[in-house]
Order: C-alpha cells, then structure tokens, then sequence
C-alpha cells in the first residue's frame, strides 16, 4: 500500500497499460480517476478499481482537446481536493513509411501523444505546484530513438522526452518530479495488430527473448509515483527487456 491516500489520474486507462497502471495504482491503495476516450472501456476498469476498495471515477475525455483535458483537473478537484499522482499514458500510432506519411497521420499522433501530455502536464502542474507535491509519470516509447514507419510516432515520443525533462527542472522546487518510460514491445491491442513476420524480427532484437506484459510497465509506475522514488526526476527509464542495448 505504498500509494495509500494519494489520488491518481491515469489517461488512456480503458485498456491495455494505462489498465494496469489504473489498477496498479489503485491496489497500491491510490483513489482513481480512469480517463479515456473509450467510454465502456474506462467505466469498466472504474469498476475493477472500486473492487480494490479504493475510489475509481470514469471519465470519457479526449486529451488531444483542451476541454476534453482540463475536464479530468476540474473533475479532480471536485472529487478528491487534490492530485499527487498524473500518468500520461493515451496514445496512439499510425504507422506509414516517411513518403507516404498523410498529413492525417501526422497531425492525429502528435495531438494526442504529443499536445495531449502537454495539456495535461500544464494543468496538473498548476494544482501540484500550489500543494507543493505532485508525481508526473510520460508514457513515451523506445521508438523515440527512431524507427521506420514511425516518424509520427518516434517523434512524438522524442517530443515526450523533450517536455518531461524541461517541466522536471521547473518543477523540482516545488516538490514535483517528472519522469519518463520507454515501454519496448508490450503485449497490448496496439501491438498485437503487428504483422506475425514484423514481430519475429522485433522479438529477435530482445535480448530477453520475450514481449513484455503490461504489469511489468505498471510496476515501474508504480514506483516512480511513490515516495521511494523522491529523489528521481527527469529520469528516462527503458522498461523492455534490454531492446534498445
Ligand atoms: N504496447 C507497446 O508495445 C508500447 C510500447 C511503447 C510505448 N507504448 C505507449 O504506451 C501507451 C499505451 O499503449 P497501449 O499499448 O496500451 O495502447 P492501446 O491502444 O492498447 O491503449 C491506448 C488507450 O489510449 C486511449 N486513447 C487513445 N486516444 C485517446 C485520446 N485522444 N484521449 C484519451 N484516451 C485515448 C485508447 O482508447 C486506449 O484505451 C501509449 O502511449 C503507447 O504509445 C506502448
């Protein structure tokens, strides 16, 4: 129960590993809020989250949308007073080589993987800053060092990279530490529309010789969002079998 009492928003927790941070979270005894674009999804997992005998709100949100964002910072204050933990994890890809790359394709991942952290990073911020306490968890990629097919992708993530490290040095004198995870290959929807061929060849490149599972993201946040990690800030942490080595 190392997160016992403090209140957490996870966005994009309607599945895969926002799912299990919200309930990662939630059973290291964190009040809840679960805010995802997918409506049945999210109250769902709010569902699983209250069977943990904490408190777990669903919120249907866009992150990409100012609204949408600053309706889970509203809802927050409402419901629970303040906000110690915020994971940024919604995202989404839409893989197509450089050349053929729409402009769709590239203005939809950056709204969401890129202005949705920022949207939500400046609001938490604000209340963080006023309590002076606050745990910013970025949900990146180990695609931000570049990876074909990816330049929407990779560069929102490297992007990621860029506005965690600059809010973790303004932040830090007020109590808030900002960190990044580079998840590699994990068993999610996202990656299981990966070609079979595709994955044989992403899967040799893992020297552990395994896809990761969500949990195994989950527990990392966990710990970054708990006061064992109080001196870590602007860290980036690979969590993928040691693909990027
Ligand atoms: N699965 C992997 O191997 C992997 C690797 C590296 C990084 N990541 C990152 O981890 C995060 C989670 O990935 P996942 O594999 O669980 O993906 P996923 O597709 O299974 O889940 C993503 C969730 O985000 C939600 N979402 C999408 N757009 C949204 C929006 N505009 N507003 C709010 N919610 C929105 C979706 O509804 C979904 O529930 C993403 O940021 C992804 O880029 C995943």
């Amino acid at each position: 129960m190392r997160l016992s009492g403090k209140k957490a928003v996870v966005t994009g927790s309607g599945r895969g590993i926002g799912r299990a941070i919200a309930l990662k979270l939630a059973q290291e005894g964190a009040d809840v809020i679960a805010a995802d674009i997918n409506a049945e999804n999210v109250r769902k997992v709010a569902e699983e989250i209250k069977k943990l005998g904490v408190k777990g709100i669903a919120l249907k949100v866009d992150v990409s949308k100012k609204e949408g964002a600053e309706k889970i910072f509203k809802t927050i204050k409402e419901e629970f007073g303040r906000l110690d933990v915020l994971v940024n994890n919604a995202g989404i890809n839409r893989d197509a080589m450089l050349h053929k790359m729409t402009d769709d394709e590239w203005n939809q991942v950056l709204a969401i993987n890129l202005t949705g952290v920022f949207f939500c990073t400046r609001a938490a911020a604000k209340i963080m800053r006023d309590q002076r306490y606050g745990r910013i968890i970025n949900i990146s990629s180990a695609s931000w060092l570049g990876n074909i097919g990816q330049a929407n992708y990779s560069a929102s993530k490297a992007g990621v990279l860029g506005l965690s490290r600059t809010a973790a040095r303004e932040l830090a004198r007020k109590g808030i530490t900002v960190n990044v995870i580079c998840p590699g290959f994990i068993d999610t929807e996202m990656t299981r529309a990966v070609p079979e061929r595709i994955k044989e060849i992403i899967l040799s490149r893992i020297p552990t010789r395994r896809i990761g599972k969500p949990e195994e993201v989950a527990n990392v946040v966990a710990f970054l969002a708990s006061d064992e990690a109080s001196y870590v800030t602007g860290a980036i942490i690979d969590v993928g079998g040691g693909m990027v080595l």
